[in-house]
C-alpha cells in the first residue's frame, strides 16, 4: 500500500495534532476550473464523465495540483444512487438534474429495490475511486461521499431542484409510512454504497444532507437525521489499518449539531450560519469540525479572503480538530486566482495556531 505523503486532513478528522490546518472546498473539481470544462467536454457531458474512471480520475486531481488541496473528493454525483435504484436520470445543458419519472405513491416506492453489490450496480463508481487511489499515489487521502436519504428523497419525488419541497413535504405529511420506507431503501443502499466506496480505497466518507435543513426539528430528527444515523452505524470504519472518518453536513442544520454528534460521526459540516467558535464550543471537545467560509466570499478581492480566513481562524483558535472548507460548494462563476489565494490563505495563515 503506498504511504501517504500527507495526512494532516485525515489526522485533523480525528482532532490529532496537525502543524497548519487542512484544506479543501466542496465542488473543488467544477465548472469555476477551465481544465474542468474542457474535461467535460472531451467526455461529452456531466453523466459521461461521472461513468469514465479515467476522466473522472483526471478532474479529482485538477485541484490537487491547482489549489495544492488537502484531501481530494471522488468525482460524481449523490444522484447516482436513484439512478442505479432504477429512475432515469438527466442533466441538461446548463440545467439542474431532472428525474422525469418521480416517486408519487406508494407503489413506485415498492418497487425500488435495495442496492447491496455496488461493484456491480454502481461498478463504474467503484472503479472511479480505485483509479483516483493509484493516480494520487499517496499525496493526499480520497474522501467518498454520498447523499443523506432525505436529500436524494427529495429529488427523487420532486423530479429535480425544488423552490417549496410542495410534493416531498405533501408527501412526509400525508403518507409518512410511504415516505419511511423510501428513507429506509435509500439509508441501506447508501450504506452499501459507501462500504463499497470504502473497500475500493475512499480514506473518508461525507454525507450530504444538503435539504436537511427545510425541515423542523421533529422532521428532521425523524425523517433525515435518523436515517444518516442509520448509515453510521453501517459503516465499516477502517482502511489500510487506519480509521475512516465520517463527515456529516446538514445544511442549514446549524441548530441540531449536538444530535448530529450523537450519531457517531467524527466531524460535523458547518454552513457559514454559524460562528464556529460557538459550534467548537458546543460540540467542539466530541467531534471536528468542517467549514465555514461563506462561499460568496469567494467573489471579494484577494486581501478580503485572507482576512475572512484570518477571521476564522482566529475564532476557532488554537486546539485541534479543524478541517477549513467553505460552508457550501464553489460556485462555476469564481475566478480561480481567487480560489487559489483561499487555499495559500489558510496554509499560511494558520501555522501560528498550531505550534
Ligand atoms: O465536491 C466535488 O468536487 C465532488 C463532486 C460533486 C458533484 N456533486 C459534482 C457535480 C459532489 C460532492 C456533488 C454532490 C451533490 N450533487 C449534491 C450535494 C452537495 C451540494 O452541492 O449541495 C447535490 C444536491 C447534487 C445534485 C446536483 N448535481 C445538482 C443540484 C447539480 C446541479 C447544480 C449546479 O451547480 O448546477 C448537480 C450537477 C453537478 N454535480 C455538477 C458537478 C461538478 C455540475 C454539472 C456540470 O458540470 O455541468
Amino acid at each position: 500500500m503506498t504511504e501517504l505523503k500527507n495526512d494532516l486532513f485525515l489526522r485533523a478528522c480525528l482532532r490529532q495534532d496537525v502543524e497548519r490546518t487542512p484544506v479543501w472546498m466542496m465542488r473543488q473539481a467544477g465548472r469555476y476550473l477551465a481544465e474542468y470544462r474542457a474535461t467535460r467536454a472531451r467526455a461529452g457531458g456531466f453523466l459521461n464523465l461521472c461513468r469514465s474512471p479515467e476522466l473522472c480520475s483526471e478532474v479529482t486531481l485538477q485541484p490537487i495540483d491547482i489549489l495544492d488541496a488537502d484531501a481530494a473528493i471522488l468525482f460524481s454525483d449523490i444522484l447516482v444512487v436513484p439512478e442505479a435504484m432504477g429512475m432515469e436520470l438527466t442533466f441538461g445543458v446548463g440545467e439542474g438534474p431532472k428525474f422525469p419519472d418521480p416517486i408519487t405513491c406508494r407503489a413506485d416506492v415498492e418497487k425500488l429495490p435495495v442496492l447491496n453489490d455496488p461493484t456491480k450496480e454502481l461498478g463504474y463508481v467503484m472503479d472511479a475511486v480505485s483509479t483516483i487511489r493509484r493516480d494520487l499515489n499517496g499525496r493526499v487521502p480520497l474522501i467518498g461521499f454520498a447523499g443523506s436519504p432525505w436529500t436524494l428523497a427529495t429529488y427523487m419525488v420532486e423530479g429535480g431542484g425544488s423552490k417549496n419541497f410542495s410534493k416531498v413535504k405533501a408527501m412526509m405529511f400525508n403518507e409518512p409510512e410511504t415516505m419511511h420506507l423510501l428513507l429506509e431503501k435509500l439509508a441501506d443502499s447508501v450504506a452499501a454504497y459507501l462500504n463499497g466506496q470504502i473497500a475500493s480505497g475512499a480514506q473518508a466518507v461525507q454525507i450530504f444532507d444538503t435539504w436537511g435543513g427545510i425541515l423542523n426539528t421533529r422532521d428532521y430528527k425523524e425523517f433525515s437525521l435518523q436515517y444518516m444515523q442509520r448509515i453510521v452505524s453501517q459503516l465499516t470504519r477502517e482502511n489500510d489499518g487506519r480509521k475512516v472518518p465520517v463527515i456529516l453536513y446538514s445544511k442549514g442544520g446549524m441548530g441540531w449539531l449536538e444530535a448530529m454528534a450523537d450519531t457517531g460521526c467524527d466531524v460535523l459540516g458547518l454552513d457559514w450560519s454559524i460562528d464556529i467558535d460557538e459550534a467548537k464550543a458546543r460540540v467542539g471537545d466530541r467531534v471536528a469540525l468542517q467549514g465555514n467560509m461563506d462561499p460568496t466570499m469567494l467573489y471579494a478581492k484577494p486581501e478580503r479572503i485572507r482576512a475572512e480566513v484570518k477571521d476564522i481562524l482566529a475564532k476557532f483558535g488554537h486546539g485541534n480538530g479543524h478541517v477549513f472548507n467553505l460552508g457550501h460548494g464553489i460556485t462555476p462563476d469564481v475566478p480561480p486566482e481567487h480560489a487559489i489565494e483561499f487555499f495559500k490563505a489558510v496554509r499560511e495563515e494558520s501555522v501560528q495556531y498550531h505550534r
